[in-house]
C-alpha cells in the first residue's frame, strides 16, 4: 500500500487530487490510500497537532498544497503570508519521522524577478519582488533542507475549484459589454488538473523505479501568452461577445507589481520524469468541460 497525504486539500490544486485520485489513467502498480487534509483537519502551523499526527499515520508521499496565495494581501499580512508559505513547511520537515517519507511540495514563478527574457530554468537566480515571493523562496528553502524532497514551481494557476483568472473573466465576460486586461505580462496558465497529474505520475514513477531525484522542477503548460491573450481566448470559449481590450500594466496599478515575464522553462521535468504537457489552449478546453 503506497500512502500519499495531500495538504490544503480544499485548495484549487488539492481539490484536483482529490478529483483524479481514482482516474484509471494514473493507475498505480499497487494499492493508494489518499488522505486529504486541510487547515481544519490538519492546521500545518499547529506543530504539536502535526507532529502527533505524522507519528500517527505514515505517509511514504506529502503534497503540500497548502498556501497562502493572496498576492496583494501579503504585502499587509506578512506575518501570516510567512507563517503559512514558509513556517509551515518547516514544520512539516521537522515533524516527518518515518525515514521513507518523501516530500513534494508546490512553489511559484514569483521567486523570480520577471525581468528575464528567457524563459527561467531551476538554475537561475530567484529574485523575489513582493512578500509573497519572499514568503515562497524560504519555503523552498525549507522543503530543500528535507533530503527526500522535490519541488515544483508553477504559474497562473487555475482549475473550476476556486477564485482564479481564468473563472472571474468567465463569469465577468457574461455580464460585461467590455473588459479591460494587460497585454504586457507574459507568461504560461497552468491548468491545476495537468499539475496534479503530473505530480502523481511523478510519484508513480518513483514507486515504479525507486527513483525519486530530489530538487527543483518547473510546470506549467505549454505555449506563451498574455493575459489579454488567455482572457480573450476564455470569451470566445464562452460564446461571449464581450470586447476584451488590451491594457498596459500601468493602467491596471496593483499593490504589488506583477511580473512581466513569468514563462518556466520545463526541459527538467519533461527529461527526468518523462512528462508530457498539454499546451494551455487544449488544457483550456477540457477546463471548460467541467467548469
Ligand atoms: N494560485 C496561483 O495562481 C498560483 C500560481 C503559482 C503557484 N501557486 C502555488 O500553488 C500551490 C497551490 O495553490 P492554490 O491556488 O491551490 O492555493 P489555494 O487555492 O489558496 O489553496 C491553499 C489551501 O491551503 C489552505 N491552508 C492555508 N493555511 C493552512 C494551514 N495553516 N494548514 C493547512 N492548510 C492551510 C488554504 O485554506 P484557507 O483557504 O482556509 O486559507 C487553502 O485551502 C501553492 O503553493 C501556491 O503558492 C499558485
Amino acid at each position: 500500500m503506497i500512502n500519499i497525504l495531500v495538504t490544503g486539500a480544499n485548495g484549487q490544486l488539492g481539490n484536483e487530487f482529490r478529483s483524479i485520485y481514482k482516474d484509471e489513467s494514473i493507475a498505480f502498480e499497487k494499492p493508494v490510500n489518499f488522505v486529504f487534509t486541510d487547515i481544519d483537519t490538519l492546521d500545518l502551523s499547529n506543530k504539536i497537532f502535526l507532529k502527533k499526527f505524522l507519528q500517527d499515520h505514515s505517509f511514504d508521499f506529502i503534497i503540500n498544497c497548502a498556501a497562502y496565495t493572496n498576492v496583494d494581501l501579503a504585502e499587509t499580512e506578512k506575518e501570516k503570508a510567512f507563517e503559512v508559505n514558509a513556517n509551515c513547511v518547516k514544520n512539516i520537515t521537522e515533524s516527518i519521522t518515518d525515514k521513507n517519507t518523501k516530500l513534494i511540495h508546490i512553489s511559484t514563478d514569483y521567486v523570480f524577478d520577471g525581468n528575464s527574457c528567457i524563459p527561467y530554468s531551476e538554475k537561475m537566480q530567484p529574485n523575489p519582488q513582493s512578500v509573497y515571493g519572499n514568503s515562497k523562496l524560504d519555503g523552498e528553502k525549507y522543503a530543500l533542507s528535507f533530503t527526500k524532497s522535490i519541488v515544483i514551481r508553477t504559474s497562473w494557476l487555475y482549475s473550476a475549484y476556486g477564485k482564479n483568472f481564468a473563472k472571474t473573466i468567465h463569469k465577468y465576460c457574461k455580464e460585461k459589454e467590455s473588459l479591460n486586461v494587460v497585454f504586457d505580462q507574459i507568461g504560461t496558465p497552468t491548468y491545476a488538473n495537468d499539475l496534479a497529474k503530473a505530480t502523481l505520475l511523478i510519484i508513480k514513477q518513483s514507486v515504479k523505479d525507486k527513483r525519486f531525484i530530489t530538487g527543483i522542477y518547473h510546470y506549467s503548460n505549454e505555449g506563451v501568452c498574455s493575459w489579454y491573450d488567455f482572457a480573450k481566448i476564455i470569451a470566445e470559449k464562452a460564446y461571449s461577445n464581450c470586447k476584451i481590450n488590451p491594457i498596459e500594466s500601468k493602467d491596471y496599478p496593483t499593490p504589488v507589481k506583477r511580473p512581466f515575464y513569468s514563462v518556466l522553462n520545463k526541459s527538467k521535468i519533461k527529461s527526468v520524469y518523462n512528462i508530457e504537457i498539454p499546451h494551455w489552449q487544449d488544457s483550456l478546453n477540457e477546463f471548460f468541460k467541467v467548469l
